[in-house]
């Protein structure tokens, strides 16, 4: 694991477009896994400017998303499909037909789950993924418990993610209660991940996944079994390290 500790959030988020600038650069048919909440929204914009300043095309990549809320229409406000849109792909040459993000409103969840982890195996895997991390140590939305799917699945939302959530929405009720998420497995295939956290409710999880032992209880403490796993934090992430 590799370690960058940054002064702040705006460095943070320069720093991980670079690295995915870089990586489009070197190989501009790459597969990216991305993700979504508060913590990329400063890279995204980043690298919108990027695209912008003709530093990157995105013009051969694919895209997978890590996870969608159940249950939501893909154009609520508060869904996955809307956020990558809004942030990224409206702004960005990424073509429609390489963007991948989960469904919540499959009518046969197994069906599509499987569907997504084979669209991932015939890309050729992923080559570059993006996390954040809850403050319970959850990526994507693998929550953790006494162990941890390998694929993409349907799973129930924590009370913790719930809480931490529903700042997103009018009251924690309106919080979906279940996600679909790309499992542990999918994300420890992908050649190289980057974990990104910012602020110090992150602290905790950040310790626990450098410095803890690998367990389901952290999910993102498995990334210290990877071989090439970044991880950018800031000073206030990095605090309790
Ligand atoms: C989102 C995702 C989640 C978030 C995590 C942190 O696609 O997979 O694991 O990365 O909940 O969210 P923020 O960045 O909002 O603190």
């Amino acid at each position: 694991m590799k370690i960058h500790v940054v002064e702040d959030y705006r460095q943070l988020s320069l720093k991980a477009a670079t690295l995915v600038a870089g990586q489009v650069n070197m190989k501009p048919n790459a597969v990216l896994g991305l993700a979504t909440g508060s913590t990329p929204e400063g890279m995204y914009s980043e690298l919108v400017r990027l695209f912008h300043a003709g530093a990157v095309d995105f013009s051969e990549v694919v895209t997978f998303n890590l996870d969608e809320y159940v249950g939501l229409d893909s154009s609520h406000p508060q869904s996955y499909h809307y956020y990558m849109h809004h942030h990224l792909f409206n702004h960005v040459n990424i073509p429609a037909g390489n963007i991948h993000i989960p469904s919540g409103n499959a009518a046969d969840m197994a069906a599509f789950c499987r569907e997504y982890d084979q669209k991932i195996a015939a890309a050729g895997g992923i080559d570059l993924q993006i996390l954040g991390i809850g403050v319970n140590g959850h990526i994507g939305f693998n929550e953790p418990g006494e162990s941890l799917s390998v694929g993409t699945h349907l799973i129930e939302l924590s009370r913790e993610t719930i809480e931490a959530n529903s700042r997103f929405f009018d009251s924690a009720d309106e919080v979906p209660r279940q996600a679909v998420t790309m499992g542990m497995g999918s994300i420890m295939k992908a050649r190289r991940i980057l974990l990104l956290a910012s602020g110090k409710s992150k602290a905790k999880a950040i310790r626990e996944t450098v410095c803890g032992r690998v367990t389901p209880q952290v999910p993102a403490s498995f990334l210290q079994l990877h071989r090439r796993a970044i991880l950018i934090v800031d000073r206030e992430a990095a605090s309790l390290l």
